[in-house]
């Protein structure tokens, strides 16, 4: 039997158990250093990682068949859009039904990784343990990290009120909104999520952003909007074209609601999916402003030189992409940028697997499944990856086509058409087997031998 290289997953979210599951069912010796009490990451409302980003009322906003993994359906009675807590319950059953709970330390956190002159990787964790393992996977999420505005608007260190970031919102206050003037900045999910939530208790919601988005429903002729999707073989502009003109048709145009017409096409930003927030937009209970441009005492000014009185300012303003335990000038992501091929493989740095680390339209949860396929294929020698060139070149080819489609910003540097991404990933698996084959099926990483 060949021995196959010893691995490290650093995180039991969505991503790290998909990648956990794969490993184990392969016969890789694994250890899976999970920061929490159980698995789940992000959907563990008041996780005990205290990196969790989800609010009492939180509901996925990418359906279940669309996020399910593919091994393992949701239960049937679950709704379109489920609530944060079946999502967590699922995310367990997934563990249980495929008994891979033993392979997860629970309680430590990986504190340094650091790669050996050998290629190999020492890893250490808040309970003082250092092991070294022949290959890192990092499945550590990329929506934990809070990015507060930059630089920080005029006058934000004299404002008397609340200034927050979403990431910190729970949802459980009842008294943080009540009837006070609430300003929400921001025209992602979370500032929709927020602002739809605020208006039922607040005096004034006030919708900040610095551009519009296509606000697009849950629901389109009856079904979830992210079930109509076309096969990638057909043309992403005709498929585009097909989605806008269902949108408009549904919807209308942006600017009947107030907000800002966007400056962009559609799929040409991270979709915004809101069912909500049009209608409190039409029955006056959410006000659209342009952007914040300076915070006074007691007041916020916009953009256009409106001012209002605020109690409360919620920074609806993304993430940072952030691996605290990796050297930073080994790895790292400046303004969320990290070059991979095919969002898996660094170019430059061997052994090193990331899971889950993009941003589809569509979900990331049956990405990660197949991302770790396709890991566990190359550790074991049945994938091998293209030749330097080619992987330099594919990578630079895929980002100068995302960079060029999506508005710039630090939220677009790894969006992926969910069913591109699928069928690419099949066809260079595929590519890369044959070249696996030729190569006689060399293991990527001679697995040092156990002490
Ligand atoms: C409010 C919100 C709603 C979202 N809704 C959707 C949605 O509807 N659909 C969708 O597809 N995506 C959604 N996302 C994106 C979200 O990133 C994914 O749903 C999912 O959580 C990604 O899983 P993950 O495992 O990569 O990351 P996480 O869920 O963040 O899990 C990472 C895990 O790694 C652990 N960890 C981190 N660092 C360490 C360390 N140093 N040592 C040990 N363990 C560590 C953490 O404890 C955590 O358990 C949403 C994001 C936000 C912010
Ligand atoms: N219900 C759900 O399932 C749900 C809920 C919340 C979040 N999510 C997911 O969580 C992830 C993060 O979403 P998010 O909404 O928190 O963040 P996000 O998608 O990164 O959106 C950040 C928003 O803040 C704006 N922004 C950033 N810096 C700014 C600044 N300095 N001044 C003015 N505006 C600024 C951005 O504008 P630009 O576009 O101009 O950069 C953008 O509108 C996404 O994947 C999202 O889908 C899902």
């Amino acid at each position: 039997m060949t021995l196959l290289p010893t691995v490290c997953v650093i995180g039991a979210g969505s991503s790290g158990i998909a990648a956990v599951k794969a490993l184990d069912e392969r016969g890789f010796e694994l250890d899976c250093f999970e920061a929490s009490d159980r698995v789940g990451g992000l959907w563990v409302y008041k996780n005990s990682n205290g990196m969790s980003a989800a609010y009492r009322s939180l509901h996925i906003n990418t359906s279940r068949a669309r996020m399910e993994y593919a091994d393992l359906p949701m239960p049937a009675t679950y709704p379109d859009f489920p609530h944060h807590t079946q999502i967590a319950e699922y995310f367990d059953a997934y563990v249980d039904h495929f008994g891979f709970r033993d392979r997860i330390t629970f309680d430590t956190r990986v504190t340094r990784a650091e790669r050996l002159a050998d290629g190999r990787w020492e890893v250490s964790t808040d309970r003082g343990d250092t092991r070294s393992y022949d290959a890192l996977v990092v499945a550590n999420g990329h929506h934990w990290d809070a990015r507060w505005p930059e630089p920080a608007f005029p006058g934000h260190e004299r404002f008397a009120g609340v200034q927050m970031h979403s990431h910190d919102y729970a949802g459980d206050d009842p008294d943080l909104f009540r009837d006070k003037s609430v300003v929400v900045l921001g025209m992602g999910n979370s500032a929709m999520d927020i602002a739809v939530e605020a208006s039922f208790v607040a005096r004034d919601v006030y919708l900040a952003a610095r551009r519009g988005a296509w606000v697009i429903p849950k629901y389109i002729l009856g079904r979830p909007m992210d079930s109509m999707q076309a096969s990638a073989r057909i043309p992403f502009a005709i498929r585009r074209r097909a989605q806008e003109a269902l949108l408009r048709l549904v919807v209308g145009d942006m600017e009947r609601y107030g907000l800002p017409k966007p400056d962009h096409r559609f799929l040409e930003a991270h979709p915004t999916v809101s069912d909500d927030v049009l209608s409190r937009l039409a029955h006056g209970e959410i006000a659209p402003k342009p952007n914040i441009a300076e915070l006074t005492e007691r007041t916020v000014r916009f953009a256009d030189g409106s001012e209002i009185d605020a109690d409360v300012v919620v920074y609806c303003t993304g993430y940072r992409v952030t691996f605290p335990f990796l050297d930073p000038a080994l790895i790292s992501a400046p303004d969320n940028d990290l070059p991979l091929f095919r969002r898996v493989f660094h170019p430059d740095v061997g052994g090193i697997y990331f899971i889950g680390l993009l941003q589809p339209i569509g979900a990331i949860m049956p990405l990660a499944e197949l991302q770790s396929q396709w890991i566990c294929d190359h550790l074991a020698g049945r994938y091998q990856l293209p030749p330097d060139v080619e992987l330099r070149a594919d990578i630079e080819a895929e980002r100068a086509a995302m960079f060029k489609r999506y508005v710039a910003s630090k939220r677009h540097t790894m969006e992926v058409d969910f069913e591109d991404y699928v069928l690419g990933i099949r066809q260079e698996r595929r590519r890369g087997e044959r070249r696996a084959a030729l190569a006689g099926h060399r293991l990527p990483i001679a697995p040092a031998v156990p002490a």
